[in-house]
């Protein structure tokens, strides 16, 4: 429901510090976020934005076991990784702290406590699933199986990638230990646990009947878990890498991530505003928005929220939840695992300056109703045809026509035309979309709708042609240059908050001081007589070899996998010793090797077989050249029956081994022997 506030609170998930963010990442929750808040910002509201690390979590500890180095180690390195990309990218945090902060370690603990004294939680004893070989219970992604919903294999212990059921790793199927690939067993041990059907009642009504506004993706998901009935949750867990679990009797215990994680957002308001924090999360005239990832909806929506009623205390509900779909890597599921992804570090690294096309093609083509995929290609193309010839380029020649013809000064507006009327009216149109797309969180179509202002502005210079009434009107020249100068003008404002630096550039030509979201449309923002800054461009064209390098690098990766994820074929069924010896393989050397004509797999080889010499026939051509093979000795199986492969007799058959691509390696003798030699 939406409701009249007075000040915003802007939440982003908290990345897992194990790892780079990628543009998934992006795409699903910081840029949309950052769009959001510098958008409120320019309305002079007031808002925060808070994001910080995820540092605690069983994927730090496995990474950190993995390297030989401490779970501290992990999160150091990536916190700082992370913070400083999220930085360059202009995505502009008021704080982005982390969970390994003393603040937030004590905000964690305190939550917990309260919620302890006012019998909140209930505590027993379960039996859980213990790693007999490393001698520790395993939960959550130590534990890998069968989900038992949608039957999927490779789920986690707290969570089912593929279907987004939320599990308890005691239900996987045939589960498995992560790490040492040992099978499970089951172990007593004690846990607290939030009774989460308490809730159910007070976030049916909260969610089902008070935000049918929300998407319905994430609307959807809280459906169906709350169709399913709420049941106790475990909060702590038996790890030794988290916050101690703050209560007598809970030696090596420690909060379960996903409890200590989202009161980050909490703490990090705390640390930012050590004083007025508390207006943020409990004035009822504040709002609270959560950007998350799609695989975060249930912790947000249910568990977080019945964390908050079960503190009481005033805090409260976020009013929206928004949250993308995926986003895929040319055509294929983004992977940490398997480094499919383009990480910000890189891109910021290979694309220097060009922060803004990331986040312009990241919004263009942003997962908001369905998956979506990104594409370098895609990537240039936006970059190319959108960026630069459409935005860059009508910039470009109102300020330089402007320089050309009046010394860069800014010339008086002349009485509008029906055309120029014609093209304030068209930008208030853009701008009334534009803002109310903003405002229900439809990022994608906003920057359609501010990409129209530019599309406006080259259509009334192509209508007015001022370089051709400059020749015999200069004050009709002037007021069309003042005109295309406003149009600038509202496109600094209205690309803001998706391009922050192409803006500054532009405020900076436009002499513009400080901006306001309420000056859109106005026909005044650049006033005549002003001096304009020198002309640059805001948009280079990207070439194909950036491209190029970015394509052959997945491909490379791909390959990678493909190395990494290879298994051997099964073994055939036995066969007799009989039949083996039926095989006649010989060793020869080759005399001869050429391509086969109109034929691109096939080499024809003449092989010193000892005897009379014969032709044979491989499909290796792809990965020898013929006169590499002269004079090696390969095996060749001797007693097959002869066939004709493109016209060519072949006497035999050359063996070779496969690699996991697919690409064939010949099989020689560790040492040279007689042409005719047996294999035996
Ligand atoms: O999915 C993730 O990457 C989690 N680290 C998100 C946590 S969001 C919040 F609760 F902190
Ligand atoms: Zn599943």
């Amino acid at each position: 429901m939406e409701k009249k506030y007075k000040r915003t609170l802007v939440t982003t998930a908290l990345p897992y510090a194990n790892g780079p963010v990628h543009i998934g990442h992006l795409a699903g929750v910081y840029v949309p976020a950052d769009i959001y808040t510098r958008f409120l910002r320019l309305r002079g509201e007031d808002v925060v934005m808070i994001g910080g690390s995820d540092e605690h979590g069983v994927p730090i500890t496995i990474r950190a076991r993995k390297e030989g180095v401490t779970p501290q180690d992990v999160v150091d390195r990536y916190h700082n990784l992370i913070k400083d990309s999220f930085e360059e990218l202009g995505i502009s945090f008021d704080i982005y702290s982390r969970t390994t902060s003393d603040i937030h370690s004590e905000t964690a603990s305190e939550f917990f406590r309260h919620i302890y004294e006012k019998n909140g939680f209930v505590e027993k004893p379960s039996m859980q699933l213990y790693d007999p070989e490393a001698e520790r219970f395993v939960a959550d992604r130590y534990v890998v199986g069968e989900c038992p919903v949608c039957h999927a294999q490779g789920a986690y212990g707290d969570q089912c990638e593929k279907c987004g059921s939320s599990l308890n790793a005691t239900e996987l199927i045939n589960p498995r230990c992560a790490e040492t690939g040992a099978t499970p067993v089951l172990k007593e041990t004690r846990h607290w646990y939030l009774p989460l059907e308490n809730y159910q009642e007070a976030l049916e009504k909260w969610i089902l009947e008070g935000h049918k506004e929300w998407k319905t993706n994430v609307y959807g998901q809280c459906k169906s878990w709350l169709d399913l009935g709420l049941q106790p949750r475990a909060v702590t867990r038996d790890l030794d890498w988290g916050i101690p679990v703050p209560v007598e009797g809970a030696e090596g215990k420690v909060l379960y991530v996903w409890f200590d994680a989202p009161i980050g957002y909490i703490s990090n308001t705390k640390e930012l505003l050590p004083d007025t924090w508390e207006k943020y999360w409990k004035d009822p005239e504040s709002r609270i928005i959560n950007f998350i990832g799609k695989d975060n909806i249930v912790f947000h929506c249910i568990i977080f929220p019945a964390m908050l009623m079960a503190y009481g205390d005033g805090f409260q509900l976020p009013d929206n939840v928004p949250s993308n779909e995926f986003l895929n890597l040319e055509g294929d599921k983004i992977s940490t695992s398997r480094n499919w992804a383009v990480w910000l570090h890189e891109y910021l690294r290979d694309f220097p300056g060009k922060q803004d096309v990331l986040r312009y093609v990241l919004t263009a083509n942003a997962p908001e109703t369905k998956d979506n995929d990104f594409t370098w290609r895609d990537f240039q193309t936006r970059n190319n045809s959108e960026l630069v010839a459409i935005l860059g380029n009508f910039v470009n020649r109102a300020v330089v026509l402007t320089h050309k013809y009046f010394q860069g000064v800014v010339p008086p507006a002349g009485d509008f035309q029906p055309v120029d009327t014609q093209a304030f009216d068209d930008i208030r149109a853009a701008e009334k979309s534009l803002t109310e797309s903003l405002e229900t969180f439809h990022f994608r179509e906003a920057l359609r709708q501010a990409m129209e202002i530019a599309r406006i502005g080259n259509r009334y210079l192509q209508e007015t042609e001022p370089w051709k009434v400059i020749k015999t009107d200069s004050e009709r020249a002037g007021a069309i240059l003042n005109v295309a100068l406003q149009i600038c003008g509202n496109l600094a404002v209205a690309f803001e908050p998706f391009l922050p630096f192409m803006a500054a550039k532009l405020r900076t030509m436009l002499s513009l001081g400080e901006l306001s979201w309420q000056s859109l449309g106005s026909t005044g923002l650049v006033p005549a007589g002003t001096q304009l800054g020198e002309p640059v461009l805001l948009f280079e064209k990207i070439e194909d070899d950036a491209i190029q390098g970015q394509l052959d690098r997945l491909e490379a990766t791909k390959k990678q996998n493909l190395v990494d994820s290879w298994k051997p074929e099964p073994q055939q069924p036995d066969v007799p010793f009989e039949d083996f010896m039926k095989m006649d393989i010989r060793v020869g050397t080759v005399l001869e090797c050429e391509r086969v004509p109109k034929a691109d797999k096939l080499l024809k080889f003449l092989i010193d077989d000892g005897m009379e010499k014969r032709t044979i026939v491989s499909g290796i051509a792809k990965y020898y050249q013929p006169e590499d093979l002269v004079g090696k000795q390969v095996c060749f199986v001797a007693n097959f029956a002869p066939r004709k492969l493109k016209g060519v007799l072949s006497q035999g058959m050359i063996l070779s081994a496969m690699n996991p691509d697919g690409s064939l390696v010949v099989i020689s003798p560790s040492a040279e022997v007689k042409p005719g030699a047996q294999v035996k």
